[in-house]
């Protein structure tokens, strides 16, 4: 039986629709004033030279790893610990995902790892900062520039963490921020590349709408997504703040808990808590009726993802249209011989699927909420 109401997330209200009602009045839907609005006020949020809207964070992946000319041959380096698309974008540039393991602060991945993949293939790599919490960006940053291998940072969940003050998604040469209705900045479905790199600028901007010479999209923001983004970003710091607020006071609810630890991201970063991590730290007998018991109460806490190099993308049962870029007979690296899912990562087996649950404490979501949750949880996870 429901005991709590967990507010919904998003909630829009007057703002939204009248910036809705604005687009609607102007006849004008498909990207023009709002979205080049909207795309300068991001880019300043970011700290960046450029921002380009597009449809949704998967058009603005494959678009990264165009801009790049990345292709056959070419190996990117991705987490196993993420949403597909920050590992599929590199098989619809039909080059060959080489996934290496994450790192346990973080869960993001681990600059070692990374480095030990580096091969005279290694085109890009991609790296998602999960859940709001800074991947080890300085690290990766200084591997890519020791290798000179560009950098892509998935920053969907990340709209305003920060390392050292500055702002996520302002480190790698391109960042993704995916607007999906589930994001902190939401607009239903949409995404925003950014990039201080002018020749980059040029060429996504190209890419995004039929562009000239070269093959390209219609990966195109509305009118619509770039009126409702420039609410949310009016409103992001506000709720990134109610959000840190809530993670800050969950980690104290669980200090010496033995069974569930709140993760918080480290000294020198903000993280602004997409949705707050706890890791199971001791076997729980029965964790999924456990967590759907809670499910049942109202309290929203779920498993996050399985690891990526066992999805059928990369293992399917058929040989799709386009082929399978690691069969390639140009291909002669480390996929060449191995299946996807027999690949070991030790901190992603580890902790993926099961040892990390999250919770989403988006605003209105607030202490009194926060208090209730952690005693229904406590009470049921033990
Ligand atoms: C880490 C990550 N990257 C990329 C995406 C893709 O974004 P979109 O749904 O806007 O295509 C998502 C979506 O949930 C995501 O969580």
């Amino acid at each position: 039986m429901k005991t709590i109401e967990w507010p919904k997330w998003p909630q829009y209200g007057p703002e939204e629709q009248a910036a809705v009602a604005r687009v609607i009045k102007s006849n004008q839907l498909f990207a023009d004033r709002e979205v080049k609005a909207f795309e300068k006020e991001y880019a300043s949020y970011i700290g960046c030279n450029y921002a380009l809207g597009l449809g949704n964070g998967t058009q603005g992946l494959h678009l990264a790893l165009a801009a790049l000319n990345i292709g056959i041959g070419d190996e990117v380096i991705v987490s196993p610990y993420s949403w597909i698309s920050s590992s599929s974008c590199v098989l619809m540039q039909n080059a060959v995902p080489i996934f290496c393991d994450i790192e346990r602060d973080s869960l993001g991945l681990c600059p070692n790892e990374i480095e030990k993949n580096i091969t005279h293939r290694t085109k890009a790599i991609i790296i998602v900062h999960m859940f709001g919490y800074p991947a080890k960006i300085n690290e990766i940053v200084a591997l890519s520039e020791k290798y000179g291998i560009p950098l892509i940072e998935d920053a969907s969940h990340t709209h305003g963490s920060s390392v050292e003050e500055k702002k996520i998604g302002n480190f790698g040469l391109i960042s993704v921020f995916s607007l999906h209705q589930r994001k902190a900045l939401s607009v239903g479905d949409g995404g925003i590349v950014c990039t201080n790199n002018k020749k980059i600028y040029d060429k996504i901007y190209k890419l995004r709408s039929f562009g000239h010479e070269e093959l390209s999209y219609n990966y195109r923001m509305t009118e619509f997504a770039g009126a409702l983004g420039k609410v949310g970003l009016s409103k992001l710091e506000t709720f990134n703040s109610q959000k840190i607020e809530n993670a800050f006071i969950l980690q104290k609810l669980f200090d010496n808990n033995d069974h569930l630890k709140v993760r918080i991201s480290r000294e020198n970063e903000i993280g602004v808590y997409y949705a707050v991590l706890f890791e199971v730290t001791k076997n729980v007998v029965k964790l999924d009726l456990k967590i759907s018991r809670l499910n049942k109460k109202g309290i929203p806490l779920i498993k996050t993802w399985k690891p990526l190099h066992k999805h059928p993308h990369f293992n399917p049962k058929f040989i799709p249209a386009r082929g399978l870029p690691w069969k390639e007979n140009d291909y002669t690296g480390k996929m060449k011989n191995m299946k996807y899912k027999d690949i070991k990562l030790t901190n992603t087996d580890y902790y993926c699927p099961s040892r990390i649950l999250q919770l989403e404490v988006h605003p209105p979501v607030d202490k009194n909420l926060i208090e209730l949750a952690a005693i229904e949880i406590k009470n049921e996870i033990n």
